[in-house]
């Protein structure tokens, strides 16, 4: 644990918690409904202390900025339970961190860094019940998000803001699990253009993206890949998560691209592969260069690691997986990051903050 993830707890560490009765094995990437949320509201230039609530609804005007100038901005975190029994997240730093860019991408009041790891530790440990037990593959999926609020019609910034965090007990994010996926090259959509929002963690991009991705889906793939706007040649990511692949030589590479979420599972990622001597390159991936790898993943919060079994690019199929098996290099990344995450390896590099200890 890093001294950072020192803090005191909010919640006792003798009160016992009674999970909630799901079936933690087969739950799916979904909403699932759970005792409180958290809100603080930025009203004539400062943030509330914010109030735990179990309303699911939000008051909102109706020509407030988010509905009508898509100021919104969201993240996605997960905390587990350890093989300790203990509460913890991975890496809530990043993700405040990442969202105060995106806040300010978009003319937005940022919550401060603080703020942000105050509401997940609220949100947490009121939702106890919902952290999935340690060993069932599940986890506690955090989304804060931001929005702007108050009458405009105009276009420009709100003055109010609202930043919620709810939780919601998630499984896989593709059905397969750590299964290999297929992806088709969408080009016929731009996901984000290299000037534009495709850098931060807005809600427009994946309007923007959800298209390519539902047509991916009727075609009967996985997921679109996308590629960047302006020379529609260089990979970009898929709609929820980044994308890497092994080269022959066992290098590690992945998208080099203005208008990619930086992921802060394939900076983990690429620490890792860095152990395992890949050589982790950043750099333009031709996409004609996706026919010489030898495996190729996908990589986010929600996707973890999802091995990319193949990918379609208009009359090419170019195949990482013939047996329906993940490639040995994802596997052991995967294995990796998973065990530093469920605390079946030491956490050496300070990744994971303690919430709540063992009860
Ligand atoms: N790219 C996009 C578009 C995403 O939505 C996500 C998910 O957050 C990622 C990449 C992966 O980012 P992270 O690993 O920080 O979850
Ligand atoms: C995440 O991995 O946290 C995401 O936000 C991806 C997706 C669910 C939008």
């Amino acid at each position: 644990m890093s001294t950072l993830a020192t803090r005191p707890s909010l919640a006792s560490a003798n009160t016992p918690v009674t999970k909630a009765d799901l079936d933690w094995q087969s739950l799916s990437f979904g909403y699932t409904k759970t005792d409180y949320n958290v809100r603080y509201t930025f009203r004539e230039g400062q943030w509330d202390r914010g109030v735990l609530t179990s309303d699911e609804y939000l008051p909102l005007h109706m020509a407030c900025t988010c509905l009508h100038y898509g100021q919104e901005c969201f993240e996605g975190l997960k905390a587990f339970e350890n093989r300790r029994g203990e509460v913890v997240a991975f890496r809530p730093f990043e993700n405040a961190r990442r969202m105060v860019v995106s806040c300010r991408k978009i003319l937005m009041q940022p919550p401060p860094e603080e703020m942000f790891i105050e509401a997940m530790e609220r949100v947490v440990t009121a939702n106890l019940r919902f952290v999935p037990p340690y060993g069932t593959g599940a986890s506690l999926y955090i989304r804060p998000f931001v929005i702007g609020l108050g009458p405009q019609v105009g276009v420009k910034p709100a003055a109010d803001y609202m930043f919620i965090t709810f939780v919601s007990p998630v499984g896989p994010y593709f059905k397969t699990g750590f299964a290999p996926i297929d992806l088709i090259v969408e080009e016929a959509v731009d996901r984000a253009a290299p000037l534009g929002v495709g850098d931060v963690k807005v809600g427009g991009n994946y309007a923007a993206g959800m298209r390519a991705s539902v047509n991916a889906k009727k075609k009967g793939f996985a997921d679109a890949l996308f590629l960047d706007a302006k020379h529609k040649r260089y990979v970009d990511e898929s709609g929820p998560a980044n994308f890497f692949a092994i080269t022959r030589d066992g290098q590690y590479v992945t998208p080099a691209s203005d208008s990619i979420l930086p992921s802060i599972t394939n900076k983990s990622i690429i620490t890792l592969a860095e152990e395992m001597g890949l050589r982790p390159t950043r750099r333009p991936v031709d996409v004609e260069e996706l026919a010489d790898m030898t495996e190729a993943g996908c990589c986010g919060t929600a996707a973890i690691i999802s091995p990319v079994g193949s990918i379609t690019y208009r009359d090419r199929k170019f195949v990482y997986s013939k047996d329906g098996r993940p490639g040995p290099i994802c596997t052991e990344l995967y294995q990796r990051l998973r065990a530093i995450q469920l605390g079946d390896a030491p956490d050496k590099y300070g990744w994971m903050y303690l919430i709540h200890p063992k009860a």
